[in-house]
């Protein structure tokens, strides 16, 4: 089977998916919990298999000891390169690409992969990637930082995109606005007037600005005021407080998709 994809960049770092990965054991658990093989995809690892490692110590100890992560490149060299890492037994490393290398995964996480593709193969690669999940299996593609401290993923279903989350370490966020920089391929040509997730980012900063009186309350409080004044604005917000304080925020793909 042929690969589908092309190699690319493989910056990664200790702990740069650590949000991510939380936030999958939160969400994606009970897909995984519920699942008769648990296995997940770590779809392009990267130059070294760091956060395959990470993600496979996070989902075992946060969902079920007996979770199997297998890391997928589409570059030989690093695949070559990650096998010494391939322990414990629920960790090994193979070539693929978005056709999954004929595995039948629960849960996919592709992340800083569609980043460096082309806006019109966003499409089509999640559709290839949905399209071999096993029922119920889900798909988190996203983008972030080189630290980790601000990201945004989808997550899919074979049906298409179901939600868009928007993650910050408050601590490190000057303004919403930086969020820009880090959306998902299939929004980050988007952010332009006229298109919602534009609408979007700018009432965030404007929130952000109006809840400046709370900043010597922390950036936490801040980050949460802020979300909760663009819900009561009407934009329809799915997580709770809980997820908002960590920096979160999480819509309806439906709110945000591209015009
Ligand atoms: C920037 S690195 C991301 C590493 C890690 N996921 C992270 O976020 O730190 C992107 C990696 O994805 C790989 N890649 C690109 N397209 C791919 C595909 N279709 N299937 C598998 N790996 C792919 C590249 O070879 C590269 O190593």
């Amino acid at each position: 089977m042929k690969p589908l994809g092309v190699v690319t960049r493989g910056t990664t770092n200790p702990n740069r998916l650590r949000r991510v990965d939380n936030w999958i054991v939160e969400t994606c658990g009970d897909a995984l919990r519920a699942a008769a093989d648990p296995l997940v995809v770590d779809l392009g690892y990267g130059a070294f298999p760091v956060t395959a490692v990470e993600l496979r110590a996070r989902l075992a100890a946060g969902v079920r000891a007996d979770i199997r992560v297998v890391g997928l490149e589409i570059d030989p060299v690093r695949v070559a390169a990650a096998q010494p890492a391939a322990d414990p037994p629920g960790l090994t490393f193979a070539r693929g690409g978005f056709e999954l290398a004929g595995l039948r995964p629960t849960l996919v996480r592709a992340f800083n992969v569609l980043r460096q593709y082309d806006e019109s193969e966003v499409a089509e690669a999640w559709r290839t990637v949905t399209g071999r999940l096993a029922p119920g299996g889900l798909l988190v593609e996203g983008t972030c930082d080189e630290l980790g401290r601000l990201g945004a993923w989808v997550l899919l279903d074979a049906a298409g995109p179901r939600t868009l989350t928007l993650a910050a370490r408050p601590t490190a966020l000057e303004s919403p606005a930086q969020l820009a920089e880090r959306l998902p391929k299939a929004l980050i040509h988007r952010n332009v007037p006229g298109e919602p997730i534009h609408d979007l980012l700018v009432a965030l900063a404007d929130a952000w600005q109006a809840a400046a009186g709370y900043a010597p309350f922390g950036p936490r409080d801040r980050w949460t005021r802020t979300v909760a004044a663009v819900k009561q604005a009407g934009w329809p917000v799915l997580d709770r407080p809980r997820r908002w304080r960590l920096g979160e925020l999480t819509l309806p793909w439906p709110t945000i998709a591209p015009t």
